[in-house]
């Protein structure tokens, strides 16, 4: 069996199960480019060190463009037999180019090369995350901007709490994604290191030069340890974890959006083309995009899950195991910036409903603090403040009330000390505006924070 890279030992070929079993061809072809790179990068070095003869350079160079074109325009034949994307450029290089072809490998094996190429990719990829993470963050912070004044009542245990500012909420969320992009960037480094020249396991016998490989690949440093080096999946891992913690938080903003825009909260509404209807019930207007990014929250958890359980029973070095970090990787990768892409469109596609955000803001007492605090100015110590406000509410909530509608001598009578004043603070926006407080609700506050925003993502 002939096709086969190491067949010579081989008595028998291998079954047509096993072959599709092994075989990752399917799956790893798109790691095509960042195959290709490494393998110039590697013969340029093994040019420059004399091992590799200037003819032979220039003749893999030139095989390398031909099948980069017969790849891009679809016209590449990829082979099962020929087991992945390393072996089926390879072999294509052969035919292309003869024995030079044969000679690239010199000094490399598999297990560097797939360890190279995936950090290539992934490199890549973390670079365009990195750009989509700004683009969400630009599209909250207009609407941010839009809201620095609109009232939304602000909950803890889902019970209204205080009266927070729409848009100060909203940058709750860009707190959340800016974190992700500085833990992208931080992943990016250890990503990008370089494992060639650890070859399969022990580093190898021929003069290569690591150090150019790496700068002519872009990358910040060499592996160290040539069986760390081809067996380390830590930076998948450390990736997975990252982009799982994104689509925590776009599940979480998910969350709040399907609330929000239900009958029973009506603070929103999303754009149709977010959205879909029932094929039973005519009124029916779904928030579907969220609720699927909910769901593949889930799934892009579990990728994380299947990585870091791959690595946890593996002896140094390489093992087949690895091959299985590939199609997680690249459906987290799929799905993040899929899902990072639509939020951005579908937060610019937010409408905004501020009376209904203001009823329910007044419904919950969530001034009861303000009045506290005022009382506090007054003199009463908190605690005593607390209690009689307390007492307050619960009136209020037996007449069916808001504070601020109750009369002055009713609310004289929990505390002497109240006064015409008190009705400026049971306000909403009164309590807002009081807020002002480095990282607080006050719109001031929020605008601020929107400028120092856009300052950092311009
Ligand atoms: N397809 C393999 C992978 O994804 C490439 C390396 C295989 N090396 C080996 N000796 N079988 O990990």
């Amino acid at each position: 069996n002939k096709s086969q890279a190491w067949s010579a030992l081989f008595s028998e070929p291998m079954s047509e199960l096993v072959k599709r079993y092994t075989a990752s061809v399917f799956f790893d072809k798109r790691l095509w480019k960042a195959d290709i790179d490494g393998s110039l990068a590697h013969a340029e070095m093994l040019a420059a060190q004399g091992i590799l003869s200037t003819e032979d350079h220039a003749a893999i160079q030139r095989g390398m463009a031909q099948i980069r074109e017969e790849i891009e325009a679809g016209r590449f034949e990829w082979k099962l037999d020929l087991e992945d994307v390393h072996l089926n450029i390879e072999a294509r290089l052969t035919e292309l180019v003869g024995l030079a072809g044969k000679r690239l490998h010199t000094g490399r094996s598999r297990n560097d090369q797939v360890a190279t190429d995936v950090r290539l990719w992934l490199r890549g990829e973390i670079d365009e995350i990195a750009q989509l993470l700004t683009a969400l963050q630009l599209a909250l912070v207009d609407v941010a901007e839009k809201n620095a004044e609109t009232i939304l009542p602000g909950f803890t245990h889902l019970q209204v709490a205080q009266p927070v500012a729409f848009g100060h909420h909203l940058l709750a969320y860009v707190e959340m994604f800016a974190r992700d992009a500085e833990r992208m960037a931080d992943v990016r480094r250890r990503v990008n290191r370089l494992p060639l020249g650890a070859a399969a396991l022990a580093g190898t016998s021929y003069p290569l030069d690591r150090e150019r490989v790496a700068r002519t690949l872009g990358m910040e440093a060499v592996c160290q340890n040539s069986l760390d080096a081809v067996s380390d999946r830590d930076f998948a891992i450390e990736f997975s974890a990252a982009a799982a913690l994104v689509m925590v938080h776009v599940s979480r903003l998910s969350e709040e959006l399907i609330l929000w825009m239900s009958q029973s909260f009506g603070f929103i509404d999303l754009a149709d083309r977010f959205c879909t209807g029932s094929s039973i019930m005519p009124q029916k207007k779904n928030p579907d995009v969220p609720e699927l990014a909910r769901g593949k929250s889930g799934r892009v958890v579990g990728h994380l899950m299947g990585l870091i359980t791959l690595m946890k029973g593996q002896p140094l070095a390489y093992n087949k195991d690895n091959q299985e970090d590939k199609e997680p990787l690249f459906d987290t990768v799929d799905t993040l910036k899929d899902t990072l892409r639509i939020f951005a469109e579908l937060a610019a596609g937010i409408t905004v409903k501020p009376e209904a955000m203001e009823r329910a803001a007044m419904r919950g007492y969530a001034t009861a603090t303000d009045l506290a605090d005022y009382l506090v100015k007054k003199g009463l110590p908190f605690r005593d403040a607390h209690e009689v406000v307390a007492h307050a509410v619960k009136t209020a909530i037996a007449e069916g009330r808001d504070l601020s509608a109750l009369s002055l001598d009713a609310l004289k009578a929990f505390d002497a000390r109240i006064e015409a004043d008190v009705f400026d603070v049971l306000s909403l926006r009164g309590s807002l505006n009081a807020r002002n407080i480095l990282g607080g609700t006050a719109p001031d506050q929020v605008r601020a924070q929107v400028a120092r925003h856009r300052a950092r993502l311009a």
